[in-house]
């Protein structure tokens, strides 16, 4: 087991996109980071940029077994968890009539079920820490349009996960937060040139992590501000 008063992240997803600009924000503050994702490749890389502070693992969200690994690893090498990060996740736009049942699945699974297993099983060791959870739903979690019903569903899902574990975690001084970010220029989506920042997002995620002993940010909306040429 290495460093025991080194603050320790989980961030899921940290292959690319918000995720890795996540991990390289927290790897700054000297956080040690355990990056998740399925692509090892682009982990492996992330983490020769901050070769003592990313440790890079294997994990499909979605499967219970790997992400008991993660949470296992995690404490087996570094002996505590303070922040769980829940970013990883999936966007797939249609009409309902024309989702598939697999589309709609995989968003439930990875976006909703994915945050409550991490949740799960990091929990036990986030209370002894006195612990921060940030769940990154999106405004799509706060507002439904035409073509974003599995997506939708799978964010507002997230977003009662959050409220319920600020409630059940209160008593334990778990803070936990939902960060719903506007459109971001990532892999995602298509996106407009004023999308903002992967790392704009990941400096809010540092704010909140670092918010006063006695304050939580409960939720944190933020959009790009769109140019006035581009408004209607
Ligand atoms: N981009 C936006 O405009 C936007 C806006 C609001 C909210 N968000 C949210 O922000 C989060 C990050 O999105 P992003 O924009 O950074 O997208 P991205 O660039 O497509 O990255 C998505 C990340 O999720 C991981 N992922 C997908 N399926 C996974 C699975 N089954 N198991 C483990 N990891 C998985 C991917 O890694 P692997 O493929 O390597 O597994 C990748 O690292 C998502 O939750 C998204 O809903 C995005």
């Amino acid at each position: 087991m290495e460093s025991q008063t080194q603050k320790v992240a989980i961030v899921t997803g940290a292959s690319k996109g918000l995720g890795a600009a996540i991990a390289r924000r927290l790897a700054k503050e000297k956080i040690r980071v355990v990056a998740s994702a399925r692509s090892t490749d682009r982990l492996e890389k992330l983490a020769r940029e901050f070769a003592d502070t990313i440790d890079p693992v294997s994990c499909d969200v979605s499967d219970s077994k790997q992400v008991q690994n993660v949470i296992r690893h995690t404490i087996r090498r570094y002996g505590r968890l303070d922040y769980l990060i829940n970013n990883a996740g999936l966007g797939i736009f249609a009409p309902v009539e024309s989702l598939s049942e697999n589309e709609w699945d995989e968003m439930m699974n990875v976006n909703l079920k994915g945050a409550f297993l991490h949740c799960k099983y990091a929990i036990p060791h986030l209370k002894k820490t006195e612990g921060h959870i940030v769940n990154i739903s999106s405004i799509a979690g706060t507002e439904a349009f035409a073509t974003g019903a599995g997506y939708c569903a799978s964010k507002f899902g997230m977003m009662a996960l959050t409220d319920a574990l600020t409630f059940e975690l209160k008593p334990y001084q778990v803070k936990v937060t939902a960060l719903c970010p506007g459109s971001m220029k990532t892999d995602f989506n298509h996106y407009k040139e004023y999308a903002m920042e992967a790392d704009q997002v990941a400096d809010t995620v540092w704010t909140i992590l670092s918010a006063p002993k006695g304050v939580i940010y409960n939720q944190i909306l933020m959009r790009p501000l769109v140019p006035r040429e581009f408004q209607k």
